[in-house]
């Protein structure tokens, strides 16, 4: 069976991370009777320079005719410039659901050995719409919306997920002590939907406190379920966990369309230099595989990427190996075909 898929390189160490998944994904497809049509576009600065669109319409309606894509991490610049390529991307499709699976891979030495959570944060709302203006000079403001619909959708999501996965509980992360109507409202709509799921234990922890409890003991969560300002900063945290943020991976979920890409960004300060880790761009393919039910492929690469870690020998420098992006990938590849 052929796949088509949108495959967007991005910036940075994008190219070479993507580089390194479609060359797995490859032998993976191979190897299990499954070929992929891989549709590349490019996005934000690069596809400006190209097309005088920073989203050209092509990469649009390529998402739009596939409903798959696997993207790689787009630079956004500080402070003005053009608007997040991403936050455009999950509100034009209507990528609802931020879902990231913080778990250690068998076989890397980590300070939290078996960790294994979930990061559900909702992905359209919040501050992190960027909806801001200048109101008189030397004053702006920023808009926070948070709404039922919005906070009823994504804790349903939550809810769903732990019950078809056999999680045990969910903590809705907030601050309605002191946004009591925007995070209240999310609250109560957690509150709502977790009456559904009696099997489910819930709770509430703020998120400040949340940050600390974290770091003292991550063991004690299974599934967070956020805002998006709030899932966007405890992911990187949480990528702590696990070795980094080479690890982590994330899909970006509506009810049509589908955007995989992992969690970290462009990563400037290691750019070109072979060093980054496509683990976490890998994971994600991984779940972009189960989402196109193509679990055996899916699997392949998982117990590829698991012995390369297992071995020890050809990881990259974040993760305390003397490896390159393309020599682990190579790893992989040679793991994933051996008998
Ligand atoms: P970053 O995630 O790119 O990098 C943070 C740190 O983690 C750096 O030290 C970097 O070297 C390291 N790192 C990240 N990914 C790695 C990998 N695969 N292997 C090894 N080390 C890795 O965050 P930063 O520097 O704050 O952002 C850089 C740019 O990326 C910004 O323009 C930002 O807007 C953009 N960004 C894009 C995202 C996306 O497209 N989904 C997500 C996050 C940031
Ligand atoms: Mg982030």
């Amino acid at each position: 069976k052929t796949h088509r898929i949108t495959l967007i390189p991005g910036d940075g160490i994008g190219p070479e991370v993507s580089g390194a998944v479609v060359k797995i994904l490859e032998a993976a497809g191979a190897a299990t009777g499954v070929a992929f049509d891989w549709h590349p576009y490019d996005a934000g600065a690069n596809a400006f320079e190209k097309t005088g669109e920073y989203i050209p319409k092509v990469l649009y309606d390529s998402i739009e005719k596939n409903r798959v894509a696997l993207k790689g991490p787009v630079t956004t610049p500080v402070g003005g410039g053009f608007a997040s390529i991403n936050v455009t991307l999950r509100k034009k499709f209507e990528l609802f659901a931020n879902f990231r699976p913080v778990k250690n891979l068998p076989g890397l030495k980590t300070k939290y050995p078996g960790l294994d959570l979930v990061i559900v944060r909702e992905n359209m709302e919040d501050l992190y719409a960027g909806l801001e203006h200048e109101v008189v000079p030397g004053v702006v403001q920023a808009l926070k919306i948070i709404t039922e619909k919005g906070s009823t959708r994504i804790a349903k999501f939550a809810f769903d997920y732990a019950r078809k996965h056999g999680r045990k509980k969910i903590h809705a992360i907030h601050k309605a002590n002191i946004m009591k109507l925007s995070d209240g409202l999310f609250l109560r709509c957690c509150q709502t939907v977790a009456k559904e799921f009696p099997e489910i234990a819930y709770h509430e922890h703020i998120v400040d406190n949340t940050c600390m409890q974290l770091v003292m003991n991550p063991y004690q969560y299974d599934i967070l379920l956020t805002e998006n300002l709030y899932g966007d900063i405890l992911s990187d945290l949480c990528s702590a966990f696990v070795g980094g943020l080479g690890l982590v991976p994330g899909a970006n979920l509506g009810t049509e369309c589908a955007i995989f890409e992992a969690v970290h960004g462009s990563a400037p300060d290691i750019a070109g230099k072979d060093l980054a880790n496509p683990t976490a761009l890998l994971q994600s393919a991984v779940l972009m595989l189960h989402h196109i039910d193509e679990p055996a492929t899916a699997e392949r690469v998982q117990a590829g990427l698991e012995q390369v870690y297992r071995e020890g020998k050809t990881l990259t420098k974040d993760v305390g190996g003397t490896s390159g992006t393309k020599a682990f990938a190579d790893a992989v590849v040679a793991a994933m075909e051996a008998p």
